[in-house]
């Protein structure tokens, strides 16, 4: 059944011969934008939806979450706003819970997150394991991860467990586990960080996975300064995420390279940390997406609108570079050309601001401005 939505006031299309339309209309059928254009051209269809003057654009595209998990963290957030910094040793408290949660757990916590995300407008979501950490739970993971999610991405190179020796975590990661996850998986990614993995042993892992013929990405450079941008760039990563601190060389590294880098600013906000440094990198030239990393850790939030007002707001990204950045810019660090655009043939992801204009995101930050979503052509909201 085709719908035509009519009276946007603004359209954002992220399509580069279109850009964005005024007093424009979109038809979606079969999952799929179908049309795209000036309303008073629209042609007809079964069903109309006048959205008097509000500004329409693709769906958030999240490209970076970790939501299969089980547990709370609010005492560690709460000493962490005490003043006890970040580290990535927090991570072990939600392996626990994880592994001893059921399975039906873990995937209705998963499923309240993804719910709570598409109503924000958020319509293609990644997510990872990471909190299994042994070949059992993160093949559940993975499993369950595969059923909601639209991309997964096997994290079993998140944290060396409690009682485990580091090379010998590396073998079973590279073996054993990447054997049990890869038929549910598309990506795989490492956390090359101190306290982590080092750069050999990212190198491994990342090695070992490409070998598998997945998709790679990296955590890196999110508490310092360090080797992780340098290797995605040099495995050909799709994204290096955090970026939050970097050297001039890093900047030149992804500005030279197709490895997009993913900053998410709810998580510098959440552990404390100076914001990361956008405009350095689209100065520079780099592609840069934006992502909520929506976790029980260091960034408890499935608002990817909040992580485009801070942007705007505190990162000096334009309200256009980051709806971009939030839409077609995660698109482009999961390498799909569905989803982020909104153009005959794409995936039919809209979402209609009750707003007139993107502006308004930054402008009236903290405002619920969601008005209604539909993914794959369905209403949701
Ligand atoms: O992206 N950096 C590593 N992983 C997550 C944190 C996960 C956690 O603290 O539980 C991140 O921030």
């Amino acid at each position: 059944m085709a719908v035509l939505i009519t009276g946007i006031g603004e359209l954002t299309t992220n399509d580069e011969e279109r850009g964005k339309l005024h007093d424009a209309a979109l038809v979606l059928d079969g999952g799929e934008v179908v049309w795209a254009g000036p309303a008073a051209d629209a042609p007809d269809a079964d069903e109309r939806v006048d959205v008097e003057g509000r500004a329409v654009l693709p769906g958030w595209v999240d490209s970076h979450t970790h939501l299969v998990f089980a547990g709370d963290r609010t005492a560690e957030f709460e000493a962490r706003m005490a003043g006890k910094p970040y580290s990535a040793g927090g991570i072990a408290t939600t392996v626990g819970a994880t592994r001893e949660a059921s399975d039906a757990e873990l995937a209705a916590n998963l499923r309240r997150h993804v719910d709570e995300a598409a109503r924000q407008g958020t319509t293609c979501l990644e997510t990872k394991t990471g909190y299994g950490l042994n070949v059992a739970d993160e093949a559940r993971s993975a499993r369950i991860a595969a059923e909601v999610a639209d991309e997964v991405t096997f994290l079993g190179a998140h944290l060396v467990p409690p009682g485990a020796e580091v090379e010998s975590y590396v073998d079973l990661v590279c073996g054993d586990m990447l054997a049990a996850v890869a038929e549910h998986v598309r990506w795989a990614d490492v956390f090359c960080e101190t306290g982590a993995f080092d750069e050999a042993q990212s190198a491994r892992v990342l090695r070992a996975s490409a070998e598998r013929g997945l998709g790679l990405r990296v955590h890196g450079n999110q508490l310092g300064e360090g080797p992780g941008v340098r290797l995605a760039v040099e495995h050909g990563a799709a994204s290096v995420d955090h970026c939050t601190y970097l050297s001039d060389a890093d900047v030149e590294a992804l500005a030279a390279s197709d490895t997009v880098a993913t900053l998410l600013p709810a998580c510098d906000l959440s552990t404390r940390q100076a914001l990361a440094p956008a405009r350095r990198l689209l100065d520079a030239g780099a592609t840069v997406a934006l992502a909520s990393n929506a976790n029980p850790g260091s960034s408890y939030t499935t608002s990817v609108a909040f992580c485009v007002a801070t942007a705007v707001l505190q990162m000096r990204m334009s309200v256009e570079e980051a709806v971009w950045s939030a839409t077609a810019g995660g698109a482009r660090a999961l390498r799909r050309t569905d989803v982020g655009v909104l153009r005959p043939g794409a995936r039919a992801d809209v979402h209609v601001l009750d707003a007139p204009s993107v502006t308004h995101l930054a402008y009236r930050p903290g405002v619920p401005l969601t008005w209604a979503v539909w993914r794959r052509g369905e209403r949701l909201r």
